[in-house]
């Protein structure tokens, strides 16, 4: 079957991506830049509960959760909730997109047929490459299996070969997914050095830090309730602590993210201006170019997502064990299947 290629770049056109975004992950903030660049405008479909329940299994993030998180990400233009699992055309035409975007795994419904099939007839299928070693499915393993496998020391090295900071860089892209914007560094025992410069200069600067693990509203809402507090023009810093420094806090599963996991999410937030990683509590702003401005960040108060945090997410996961294995072991069923469909495309 003919695929259309990222050779329909330049056009000026309204595309649609879907999907169930369940934990905003940084495989799923790579899929919206890569589908953004493909036109001007995104609009992003986001699948009830419901219907990713039936095609798929439970989630764990809820409807109002995952569409927080994907509209606040800097290369989503509109957010459309409830999103028909198989891709309607109907649908797309009423937000005026004429390509559908998705990545190069097939994705089935739950009689085990592409969701995408329509659409790849009327040759209003684009594809982008899938970022590799992350999902939602290895997300929940992390929880399921307490591995911490996956957590980087903090003066590993990898942090700064050329393929990693080039994906630091496509994250930190305006809104457009292709200018620079935001600007990345990383704490080392020598001092403060520069991954990615950003576009910005700027006169003053606020720092938060934490671990932000999972990336859950929760974070997503104290960002912006930080953003806004601050005076026009006032950059928003945020500091990533350390797998270790997170592992010593709150024990040896966490974080269940590692630190260029959690960092890349940060970093696709529309809210946010820098990420300093391997921040240590107590890290002065002074140490790098900005001039630091005040904020008091005891006085944030979320308010929508209060009850969210990373320990609330993952009980969620653990005291429903056997529904997720059971979601586990049809997430890999169904992966075979799809395998074949692939195959024989
Ligand atoms: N996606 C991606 N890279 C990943 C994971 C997802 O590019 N590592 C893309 C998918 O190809 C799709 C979009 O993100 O275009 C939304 O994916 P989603 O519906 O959430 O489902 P999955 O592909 O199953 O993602 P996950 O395995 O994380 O649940």
């Amino acid at each position: 079957m003919e695929r259309r290629t990222l050779a329909l770049m330049s056009d000026p056109t309204k595309i649609w991506v879907d999907g169930c975004f369940d934990f905003f992950h940084h495989g799923h903030a790579g899929a919206l830049r890569q589908a953004r660049k493909l036109g001007s405008q995104l609009y992003v479909g986001v699948h009830s509960d419901e219907a990713i329940l039936k095609n798929k299994g439970p989630v764990v993030m809820h409807l109002d959760e995952r569409v927080y998180a994907v509209d606040t990400c800097r290369w989503t233009t509109q957010v459309v909730p409830n999103a028909p699992y198989v891709t309607s055309v109907q649908v797309m035409d009423e937000y005026d997109c004429k390509y559908v975007a998705h990545g190069d795994d097939i994705t089935t419904d739950a009689d085990g047929n592409d969701c995408y099939a329509e659409v790849k007839q009327l040759h209003r299928f684009l594809e982008f490459k899938r970022t590799p070693n992350i999902s939602t499915t290895d997300l929940i393993a992390r929880m399921l299996s307490s591995s911490c496998a996956h957590h980087i020391p903090a003066d590993s090295t990898w942090l700064h070969e050329p393929s990693v900071v080039d994906q630091f860089a496509a994250y930190a892209t305006a809104a457009n997914g292709t200018d620079p914007f935001a600007a990345v560094y990383n704490c080392t025992s020598q001092g403060v050095e520069v991954l990615v410069r950003g576009d910005h200069a700027s006169n003053s600067a606020v720092l938060v830090s934490g671990a932000f693990d999972l990336f859950h509203c929760g974070d997503i809402e104290y960002l912006e309730k930080a953003k806004v507090s601050t005076p026009m023009g006032t950059k928003l810093v945020v500091g990533i602590y350390s797998d270790s420094d997170v592992q010593r806090e709150k024990g040896k599963n966490y974080p269940i993210m590692n630190i260029y996991e959690r960092a890349l999410c940060v970093l696709q937030c529309k809210y946010v201006d820098a990420v300093i990683l391997n921040c240590k509590p107590g890290f002065d702003l002074a140490d790098i170019h900005f001039l630091p401005g005040q904020l008091n960040v005891d006085s944030i108060r979320l308010t929508t997502f209060k009850n969210l945090s990373s320990d609330v997410i993952i009980k969620r996961v653990l005291s429903n064990r056997e529904q997720y294995e059971e979601r586990q072991r049809r997430k890999n069923m169904k992966s075979i299947n799809e395998e074949k469909i692939k195959a024989h495309n």
